[in-house]
């Protein structure tokens, strides 16, 4: 699937300073989102996605582990399709490859993190400290009014160097430039959340796994990872049809949890869908629930993000499960983009939440 909204009109200096791509190397897909800064509003120039399952020999939405330069290829075909024209990217890391902590250390020490952070991360990370990137943002607690005995919370940010080294071969190979890696919860929140103070839960429904976030006025607080994914609901919708899984994949992307009503023969796809998502549901209630226990806060929302947020009918039967209230990302909504994609970019969202948000960050010069 790829669109490109923009023809190549704009000039080729103006472009190469005032545009940004975004690239999401996801397990079952690659998305890319190109944004332009036009007099201080953001504009949608292109987007598009390819399935990584048949680089793969797999199923289409099927999660996959690929070496290099196979996702290069895949890469370099999404960026022809869509009609990419920007060379300098920022490119998602995957959580599940980062490790990400809280450190509570004395408020005295802001000024020699650089010192601290390394030695700290040693009882954090389970692997050497020369084989990972360290990176880390204050949290709270630091400033010049801060006392002796207050504390400073950092978010400690870990990669692991092979991880690193493989994106820069993909990018290179693809021919990309790195403007900047990001974890991809960061990105995913940048751009499926708008500024707030309450807590609020971010739900990134990928193929082979879920990952649920809380965030609070801006900042991560919890992170973890669900290993149940969209992949689960083809599969056991496969089995419930006695169909292929290319077959059960097609179906539930078309009618989704649409059921007898709408579309006749359709109930046990529904049941099946519906079977697949409670266990799913289930975990993420009980998540929600420890957490407002332990805060003694309630989570103000949960925003669904990922390709397998835009299931059909899945806001409605969240909301059935769970009684925090249910939105879907709409991260497109925060570009500008001709009338009548409107909806589309819409349903779409979800899958892009990741690109658009390293894309934002790219136009905001973070890069
Ligand atoms: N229209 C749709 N309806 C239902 N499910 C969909 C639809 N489009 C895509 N999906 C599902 O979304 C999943 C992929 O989501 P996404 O692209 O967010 O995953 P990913 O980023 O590749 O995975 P991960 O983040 O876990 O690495 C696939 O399993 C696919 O079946
Ligand atoms: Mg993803």
């Amino acid at each position: 699937m790829a669109f490109s909204i923009s023809s190549s009109l704009s000039s080729l200096f103006s472009q190469e300073q005032k545009s940004a791509l975004g690239i999401d190397i996801g397990t079952s897909s690659i998305k890319v989102v190109q944004l332009r800064l036009e007099k201080g509003r953001v504009v949608l120039e292109t987007y598009g996605a390819i399935a990584l399952g048949p680089y793969a020999g797999v199923e289409i939405g099927r999660a996959t582990s690929l070496p290099y330069d196979k996702i290069a290829e895949a890469l370099k075909d999404v960026i022809r399709e869509a009609n990419v024209t920007v060379k300098n990217a920022a490119i998602s890391i995957p959580y599940a490859s980062s490790l990400v902590s809280v450190v509570t250390l004395p408020a005295g020490v802001e000024k020699q993190l650089a010192q601290v952070m390394p030695l700290e991360a040693r009882k954090y990370i389970p692997v050497p400290i020369n084989e990972v990137l360290l990176d880390w943002f204050i949290i709270s607690g630091g400033g010049k009014n801060a006392g002796p005995n207050d504390k400073l919370q950092v978010l400690l940010v870990a990669i692991h160097n092979d991880t690193i080294s493989k994106f820069r071969s993909i990018a290179s190979d693809a021919g990309v430039n790195v403007a900047f890696f990001e974890i991809e919860v960061f990105s995913a929140v940048r751009a499926a959340l708008d500024h707030g103070i309450a807590p609020i839960a971010v739900v990134d429904m990928g193929a082979g796994t879920t990952k649920f976030y809380v965030v609070e006025r801006g900042i991560i607080r919890e992170s973890h990872i669900i290993s149940h994914g969209s992949q689960d609901l083809t599969l056991a919708a496969a089995q419930a049809l006695s169909t292929t899984v290319a077959d059960a994949e097609q179906r539930k992307r078309k009618f989704g949890m649409q059921g007898e009503a709408v579309i006749q023969g359709n109930g046990v796809l529904k049941q099946s869908l519906e079977l697949s998502l409670s266990t799913l549901f289930s975990e993420i209630a009980r998540t929600v629930t420890s957490y407002e226990a332990q805060k003694n806060q309630p989570l103000s929302a949960i925003v669904f993000t990922g390709g397998g947020a835009t299931l059909k009918g899945l806001q409605a039967y969240a909301q059935e499960k769970i009684q925090t209230e249910i939105r879907l990302a709409n991260p497109f909504a925060k570009t500008q983009a001709p009338a009548f994609l409107e909806e589309i970019l819409k349903e779409a969202g979800p899958e892009f939440s990741v690109a658009v948000g390293l894309a934002l960050r790219q136009l905001q010069g973070n890069g």
